[in-house]
């Protein structure tokens, strides 16, 4: 399969572009920042260029596209405008240039920020209010809107996933309101004490990151006529709060400590499911978590000595 991934860099790119490095994959690795892949081709692109990205797709002539460049949540409320930019106007740009470029499948991540207030936070289900705060939220719920549209209007097919916080080793993620969960780990191992920008009982869903990579690569391989959505389906991995966590981490670090200063953070995440009706995506493609809460942190803690 030849492949391009944008944002390549970043917490998923660096993993899934290892996964299609296994899979045999040809791959055009790019992103805004360089990239140091060994034995894979990589380019700088900034998305936001139109016509930079549409050479490149006409270009590498890609079979599939994973689109992953994006603001997270955190700074995509720092720099609203320039986050629109990069979360919609260049997934819309990216959407045109697949068709021209005769593109078979896309990948482009949705979010549950995509949520909101007014959104049942138990068991969030896949069609419920949908009423996202944040200008990250509002252009993942626009972009789901503007997948389903391409897909019926236009014939692309693009494939989505509202992914919950996502939980590696690998990479300390930076921008995002459920960074938290990383955090916690490296600065438990660091420091033995971290300062969480989220009240302690604040519960959010969470993935493994591994389970992440297999959610995308199952989505990309099913056939087209088992997808019911095309907008993006809901997935549940696990759901825990900062204080769980913490309590989790103490039975291998008893000495570690949260402090707790909540910021403008809590009102996103406070807008956010718990849990999530997953069932579509079960049903349609097979979706399964194999990571829980004790699986993630017993990943984690064989991981990070080779990160820390
Ligand atoms: N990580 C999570 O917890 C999570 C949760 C839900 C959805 N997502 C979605 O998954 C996708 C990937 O997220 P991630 O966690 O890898 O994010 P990340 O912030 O780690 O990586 C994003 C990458 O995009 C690049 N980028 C930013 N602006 C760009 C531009 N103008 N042109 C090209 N590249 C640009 C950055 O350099 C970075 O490498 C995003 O769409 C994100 O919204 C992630």
């Amino acid at each position: 399969m030849r492949v391009l991934i944008t944002g390549a860099g970043g917490q998923i790119g660096r993993e899934l572009v290892i996964a299609l490095y296994r899979r045999g994959d040809q791959i055009l690795a790019t992103d805004i920042q360089p990239l140091n892949y060994s034995g894979i081709q990589t380019a700088t692109l900034d998305v936001t260029n139109s016509q930079a990205m549409w050479e490149v797709l006409m270009d590498w002539r890609p079979q599939e596209v994973f689109h992953l460049a994006a603001y997270l949540s955190a700074r995509s409320e720092s720099n609203p405008y320039e986050s629109w930019q990069v979360n919609f106007t260049a997934t819309w740009h990216l959407f045109e240039a697949c068709l021209e470029a005769g593109v078979q499948r896309v990948f482009w991540p949705s979010s549950i920020a995509a949520f909101g207030p007014h959104t049942p936070r138990a068991q969030t289900p896949q069609y419920t209010v949908m009423d996202p705060i944040g200008i990250y939220g509002i252009a993942k719920l626009a972009g789901e809107r503007l997948a389903e549209y391409f897909y019926l209007r236009r014939g692309l097919d693009v494939r989505s996933i509202r992914f919950p916080g996502i939980v590696g080793p690998a990479h300390l993620p930076m921008g995002g309101t459920t960074d938290f969960a990383v955090h916690m780990f490296y600065d438990a191992l660091q420091k033995g004490t971290y300062t969480c920008y989220l009240k302690p009982h604040t519960r959010l869903p969470m993935l493994y990151i591994e389970d992440a990579i297999r959610a995308i690569l199952e989505l990309m391989a099913a056939p087209p006529e088992a997808l019911s959505i095309r907008g993006a389906y809901n997935i549940q991995g696990m759901s825990f709060s900062p204080a769980e966590l913490e309590a989790e981490i103490q039975k291998r670090i008893p000495h570690f400590r949260c402090v707790y200063e909540p910021d403008f953070r809590q009102a996103l995440a406070e807008s956010w499911p718990e849990t999530l009706d997953d069932s579509i995506a079960r049903k349609d493609w097979g979706w399964k978590p194999q990571y829980d809460l004790y699986a993630l942190c017993e990943a984690m803690w064989k991981a990070l000595p080779l990160y820390t």
